[in-house]
């Protein structure tokens, strides 16, 4: 694949709910960058199980991500904990995850020209798909304080699940996502840690944004 050269990639791995999303939009706004949150393409084709689960078939899958569109990304339906689920099964499947790996790669290392490059966040942007990030963060936070952020956000979209359902959710994920056989879920030595248990988003973009500028020489 062909690669714009001298553009800034930025690949961010985390668990649900760690405030990975948070800070790369926060990352994409101060420096320009393209962002694609890489969970909601698990999330789209998850939501296509639920709702074709007769029409579901790799071809099926194929034809919707060659013509998805990045503002099906943004609907809201993409966010129950339904869709996360079902998103976190269908991730296991290694054909799943190669018919969404090209879409990624052509985010990242090609993104519109009017961006300065891009950032990704997900589970297996360091491991698989930007590996030779100029940046490599991997965020994280305990998963109690994960739980109750998700829950927090769920009751401003009046979902109707209780704190130890996400709780309990977030925990089944994180296994699955830790363990399973392809793109799974780890740090990388070479990335650098951020732990946001205790960190405001604005104290832990600061810290991103010293690494990043330090590096960027601004
Ligand atoms: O990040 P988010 O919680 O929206 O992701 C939903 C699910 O999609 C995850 O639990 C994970 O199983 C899957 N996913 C993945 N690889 C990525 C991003 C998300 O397998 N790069």
């Amino acid at each position: 694949m062909k690669k714009r050269k001298g553009i800034i990639t930025v690949a961010i791995d985390s668990p649900a709910a760690a405030g990975a999303g948070t800070q790369a939009k926060l990352i994409s706004e101060n420096y320009n960058l393209f962002y694609l949150d890489t969970g909601k393409i698990y999330r789209y084709i998850g939501k296509l199980k639920l709702n074709n689960k007769e029409k579901f078939s790799y071809n099926f899958v194929k034809k919707k991500i060659n013509s998805i569109k990045l503002v099906y990304l943004k609907n809201k339906s993409l966010l129950s904990d339904e869709v996360a689920l079902s998103a976190s099964k269908i991730a296991i499947d290694r054909n799943i995850r190669n018919i969404v790996h090209k879409f990624q790669q052509k985010c990242a290392y090609n993104p519109p020209k009017r961006f300065r490059g891009s950032v990704l966040d997900g589970r297996d942007i360091i491991t698989v798909q930007v590996k030779d990030a100029m940046f490599k963060f991997y965020i994280t936070a305990k998963l109690n304080v994960r739980a109750k952020r998700r829950f927090e956000e769920y009751q401003k979209l009046n979902k109707k699940i209780t704190y130890n359902e996400v709780y309990k959710s977030l925990k089944n994920r994180d296994k699955s996502d830790r363990n399973r056989k392809y793109g799974a879920l780890k740090k990388t030595k070479d990335s650098i840690l951020i732990n946001t248990t205790k960190l405001s988003k604005k104290a832990c973009f600061k810290k991103i944004k010293a690494i990043m500028d330090k590096k960027l020489n601004y």
